[in-house]
């Protein structure tokens, strides 16, 4: 059975799309019985440098003809404008839709997906978490059976080869974003990676998916690696740990906690492995355990992947006639999402080498019930950092778990100290020990 694809916005992932589908058109109608025809890609400009040379009868610049001539419509536009009211129109015009927009789902989604619900139409989304990783379909069908209690990885491939970069040959974070972007990973305003925000955003669908509920995504907390240091990712190494930009989502009863903020993990942690554009995603179900999923997180060809795979699903519910039933339930439950996260935490302060430094900055941590788990002082790292001023040393604390609104109170009142130099570091640190 063949079946009419059309898609809108033909940058890095469009191309790759229209490359996949013309070239393993054969390979996907054999295994699956399902001819996907590419019927138009609309772009408003045709006149850019793509990887792959688009068909000229295939192209336009106008989506109307899209919408017209496709049963799918795949929206790779990206962001919260255009975007919306394209799927809006494909939905009202009865087509089904197949999208990588994870800003829009995550921020706007539960209008998208009640509309499409009502209509009896899918809007397919594997592509807006961990690009080629089929997570989507792992949380909503294989994993089914299971009482999620927590979502939690690596979902940015941007920021993960900029701190892979940065941790292995101690490259400039600027520069390797720029070798990022060079390389088609970054978004197309690279902001929403380096500041976490598209990390947000994933772990906000899979909340929704893994969860069945929903919380307005303004709650989630999110701190991005822009203003990381390459002296803390070189003494965190120090320690047994390596850096990592973490989105994590738990369960407790009816509160969710949602973060994604620079993370130190213990270097033998699985996820502390991942490195480059890798996207990692460990999923903890009350029966399954743990179990993760590992790929190619950005990039055209990955990101293409799981539009195909989208593409068929939808083929196979046209061509049965059975109507889209959306895994997320939006009416199930809201949750309130927790801000009182409780975790070990890597803190440094900037301090002069000298009597009694240590024992002021213990003493606020202590009338904060944060107990200390090791103390590391590197007489030389001065010159490490680049620093000048032989007194001015690091001083790097590693405490127990601890309350983040102690922690946070803590910092405040050490920040006052008149030892204390400039602004203190303070990183989180996931793994199990107390
Ligand atoms: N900018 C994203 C990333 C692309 O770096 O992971 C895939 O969503």
């Amino acid at each position: 059975m063949k079946i009419k694809v059309g898609l809108v916005g033909c940058g890095v992932v469009g191309t790759g799309v229209v490359e996949l589908l013309l070239k393993n058109k054969e390979v996907i109608r054999k295994k699956t019985g399902i001819e996907l025809v590419l019927s138009k890609v609309a772009d408003k400009d045709w006149s850019r440098q793509r990887a792959f040379d688009v068909p000229q009868e295939l192209r336009t610049v106008n989506y109307e003809e899209v919408l017209e001539e496709s049963h799918v419509v795949v929206e790779l536009v990206g962001g919260k404008g255009f975007a919306k009211e394209l799927i809006e129109e494909a939905l009202k015009k009865g087509k089904h839709v197949v999208t990588a927009n994870k800003h829009l789902l995550a921020e706007e989604g539960r209008a998208i997906f009640q509309s499409a619900q009502e209509r009896g139409l899918c809007v397919g989304f594997e592509a807006s978490v961990g690009g080629g990783i089929p997570i989507i379909k792992a949380v909503r069908e294989s994993l089914v059976g299971n009482n999620i209690r927590a979502v939690y990885g690596i979902l940015n491939g941007t920021t993960n080869y900029v701190l892979t970069r940065m941790l292995e040959e101690g490259v400039s974070l600027q520069d390797a974003l720029k070798e990022a972007k060079e390389k088609g990973y970054a978004e197309a305003d690279p902001s929403l990676d380096i500041d976490g925000w598209d990390s947000a955003h994933k772990i906000a669908i899979l909340s929704f998916m893994a969860f069945g509920g929903f919380f307005p995504f303004s709650g989630v907390y999110v701190e991005g690696i822009r203003h990381v240091d390459l002296l803390d990712v070189e003494l965190g190494r120090e320690l047994g740990y390596a850096l990592k930009l973490l989105s994590i989502a738990k369960k407790r009863e009816e509160e969710l906690e949602v973060r994604v903020h620079p993370t130190f993990l213990p270097e033998e942690d699985p996820l502390a492995k991942v490195s480059d554009v890798f996207n990692a995603i460990m999923v903890e179900g009350d029966f399954v355990g743990k179990v993760m999923l590992y790929g190619r997180g950005a990039g055209a060809y990955p990101t293409a992947s799981a539009v195909v795979s989208d593409l068929i699903d939808v083929s196979r519910r046209i061509i049965s006639g059975t109507p889209c039933k959306e895994s997320i339930n939006w009416e199930d439950k809201s949750y309130s999402l927790s801000d009182n996260f409780y975790s070990r935490y890597y803190m440094r302060f900037d301090v002069p080498d000298k009597p009694g430094v240590l024992a002021s900055i213990s003493r606020v941590l202590a009338d904060y019930h944060i107990s200390i788990a090791s103390v590391l002082q590197k007489e030389k790292v001065c010159k490490l950092a680049g620093r000048e001023g032989e007194h001015v040393v690091p001083l790097v604390i590693l405490t127990h778990k601890a309350y983040e609104r102690n922690m946070r109170k803590a910092l405040e009142e050490i920040q006052n100290l008149p030892v204390v130099i400039g602004s203190p570091v303070l990183i989180r640190v996931e793994e199990e020990a107390e």
